[in-house]
Order: C-alpha cells, then structure tokens, then sequence
C-alpha cells in the first residue's frame, strides 16, 4: 500500500442522509465522547449544540477506518472547533478532559438518571434538580407529584432501563401481530425503529401498522390496546387518536419530528423465558421474577402514507432530521412521516415505498442497515 498524503485524507458528504452509516464504525471512542458532550446538550436543552456534536459524531461514524491523525479530518463537514477539540485531545492524550468532567458531575449524572425514568423529559428533571432531587431515594422520599407514565416509569423503572434484545422485540411482535389480525384481518405488523435498523439491542421496541385497504385502520388502534390489556400484556398505556388533516396541515416545520398518527406509547408486561428469567431473578426471593416490563410503540398509519411514516420511523434520529434538512434546504421540499411536499411545484409527491421517497429527494437510495447515523 502506497503511504500517498491525499489518499489518506478522508471524504465525506454533507449530510448524513447522503452517506451509508452501518453498525460498523471504527471510531467509537472518538464517537463515545462526542455523543455525551451531544447528550449533555440536549439534557440542557441547549439544541443548537446537540445537534452540532451529533452531526460530528455522525461524519466519524461514516469513516471506512479508525482516524490515526487530525490533519486526515481536513476537508469533513461538521467538524467544528469544538468537535475538533475533543477530537485532538483525545488522539494526543487518549482522553478528553471536558468529556471527563462531563462525565464526572453531578448534573450531568442526575439529568440522566431521572430522564431515564420513563415520561420525565429534560425539563421536568432539571426542575427536580433545582428541589434538590438528584437520585430515585431522593424523588421517593420527597414526593413531587408524578404523573400516571412517570409513576409507571418508576415502579418499572430497573426492567425499562435494560436493553431489549431482538429476540424479546420479536416475541413481542408475534404477540402484536396476532391481537392486530385478530381485531382487522388483513392489516400488517412492520418492525420499525433500531430493530429493522439492524441494531441487536434497542430501548424499546416500535412497530407499524397499516391495511392495503385505505381507511381500514381508522379505529383499529383502541381495540388492539383493550384486546392487549384485556389478556394482561400492558402495564402502561396511552393512546394518542390521528389528528392529521391534509387540507389544513402542509408540513411547515421540517426540523420537528411530530407527527399525527395514530399511537400507543405503552409498557408491556413480557414473559420471560426460564433461562433468563433465572439470570434476572432479582436475587431476594427464591422464586425468580417470570417477566419483565418493555416499551413498546405502536403507530398507525393509512396506506396511502405508509411509505412516509415508515420511513420517518425507522431513524435513526439524525437521519431523519438530516432528510428534512436535505428536503427543505436543497430541495425546497418539506418532508414529514406523512408525506412530501414540493414548494416550488405546491404539491404533494406521492410516494408507495421508500425508494420512491429517496428518488423525489434525489437521493440515492440508503436501505435501513445504513441508516445507522
Ligand atoms: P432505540 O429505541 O433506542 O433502539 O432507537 P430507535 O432509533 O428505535 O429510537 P426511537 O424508538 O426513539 O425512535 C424510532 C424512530 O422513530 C426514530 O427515527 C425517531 O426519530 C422516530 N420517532 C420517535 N418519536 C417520534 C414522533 O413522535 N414522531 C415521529 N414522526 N417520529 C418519531
Ligand atoms: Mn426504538
Ligand atoms: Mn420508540
């Protein structure tokens, strides 16, 4: 192999969209620090930062190989001063102080404990930590009111902070798949999110439903939730109805990834096989725990925007946020999880599968397995 300078140079495509990011990366030490600096931001709320780490962490993701020196960063997008910063320190000293210290403070470590309990957000924890409240003895015993999710998200909150395995995800599917046929024969369960990414582990599992004929899923959504609870399989639930109206709801803000389908935010009550059980037996009592609780998603979506939500829905986050980006700034589009629509030409483009999205974009296609940004 030649040692050629300009060989060694990388290169990369502005957006995270533009390039394919498998569960591959040869940098995860450089990724792993950028990603807390990212994730100390969004726990601030400091959005702008966030999304500035998370864009960097995504170019090192993309790389083909481990970066050995800084100056083969010449010339990548999203590299900022401070990215690079981190990123230096790191290939110099093998550490980087501010991701350290990140890593070290109380804050940081409290806004992800308490965000880790499921219903509470960025801005409910940083409240609680202005009442002193930094840890789960600390929230029990000082009783600020919890709504019905966060009071769920406690009480599982052990079981919801274990990675999901895939083999859970598609038990859980089975289990989704026969209640949804039961209730609309004929509709269809999709695996979304992390899991049809590829991703061997996820922190909840989501799933897709359609019919093939339109307007068969209007209602389908509360009878699958009651058929569910009925035969014991929730532990939580909360049902949002479809609130998307064509005519009135032209997709205005690409950078928001909202939408207005049809959804269950849940918490499964799964079954555990004997193995694992045994292995997760919660070591006070003889008899192990026999289940364990999960997050499960559900969304539902006509037909006719089934291309669009699953392709909103598969993520990862950046992708996504990188298409809108890509529709809206170099395509005068604006793209949500129910459809496309064109500015210039002030109309909708329709869209039967993802690869039809991408090519109305003008994108090559990226499967699901590179979307892993
Ligand atoms: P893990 O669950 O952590 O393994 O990763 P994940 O990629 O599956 O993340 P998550 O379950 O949080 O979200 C899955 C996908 O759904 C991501 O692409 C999100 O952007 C998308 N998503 C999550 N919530 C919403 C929402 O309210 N609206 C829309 N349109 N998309 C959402
Ligand atoms: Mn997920
Ligand atoms: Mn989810």
């Amino acid at each position: 192999q030649q040692d050629n300078e300009s060989e060694d140079v990388f290169s990369v495509p502005n957006y995270a969209c533009q390039r394919r990011t498998t569960l591959q990366n040869h940098n995860t030490v450089l990724t792993e620090a950028l990603s807390i600096l990212a994730e100390n931001a969004e726990l601030n709320e400091e959005d702008g930062r966030g999304i500035a780490f998370r864009r960097a962490e995504a170019v090192l993701k993309a790389l083909p190989r481990a970066v050995r020196k800084l100056t083969e960063l010449k010339g990548l997008p999203c590299l900022g001063e401070h990215s690079l910063r981190i990123i230096k320190d790191i290939l110099e000293k093998g550490v980087s102080s501010e991701v350290e210290a990140t890593k070290q403070s109380e804050r940081y470590k409290a806004l992800k404990l308490l965000t880790g309990i499921f219903g509470v957000g960025a801005k409910t924890a940083d409240r609680w930590i202005t009442m002193g409240i930094y840890n789960l003895q600390q929230l029990q015993s000082s009783g600020p009111t919890l709504n019905q999710a966060q009071q769920a998200g406690l009480e599982h909150y052990e079981d919801l902070n274990q990675p999901v395995t895939r083999a859970e995800a598609d038990h859980i599917g089975e289990i989704v798949r026969r209640v949804v046929l039961c209730v609309l024969p004929g509709a269809q369960l999709t695996l979304i999110g992390g899991f049809r990414r590829g991703k061997p582990t996820g922190h909840d599992v989501d799933f897709l439903i359609t019919h093939p004929e339109e307007g068969r899923e209007v209602g389908l959504l509360p009878k699958v939730v009651s058929l569910l609870k009925s035969q014991g399989f929730l532990l939580y639930q909360k049902t949002t109805k479809n609130s998307y109206l064509e005519s009135e709801d032209r997709p205005t803000q690409p950078s928001s990834n909202m939408d207005r389908f049809e959804r269950c935010f849940s918490i499964f009550r799964l079954k555990s096989h004997q193995e694992s059980a045994e292995v997760r037996g919660n070591g006070s009592e003889s008899r192990p725990k026999s289940w364990r609780a999960v997050r499960v998603d559900l969304v539902v979506s006509p037909i006719s925007q089934f291309a669009f939500a699953l392709l909103g829905w598969t993520g990862s986050k950046l992708f996504e946020r990188e298409l809108r980006r890509w529709a809206g700034h170099e395509k005068a589009m604006s793209l949500s999880s129910h459809a496309l629509y064109d500015t210039k030409q002030n109309s909708y483009l329709r869209a039967a599968s993802e690869e039809e999205i991408f090519a109305h974009l003008d994108l090559e296609y990226i499967p699901p397995s590179e979307r892993n940004a």
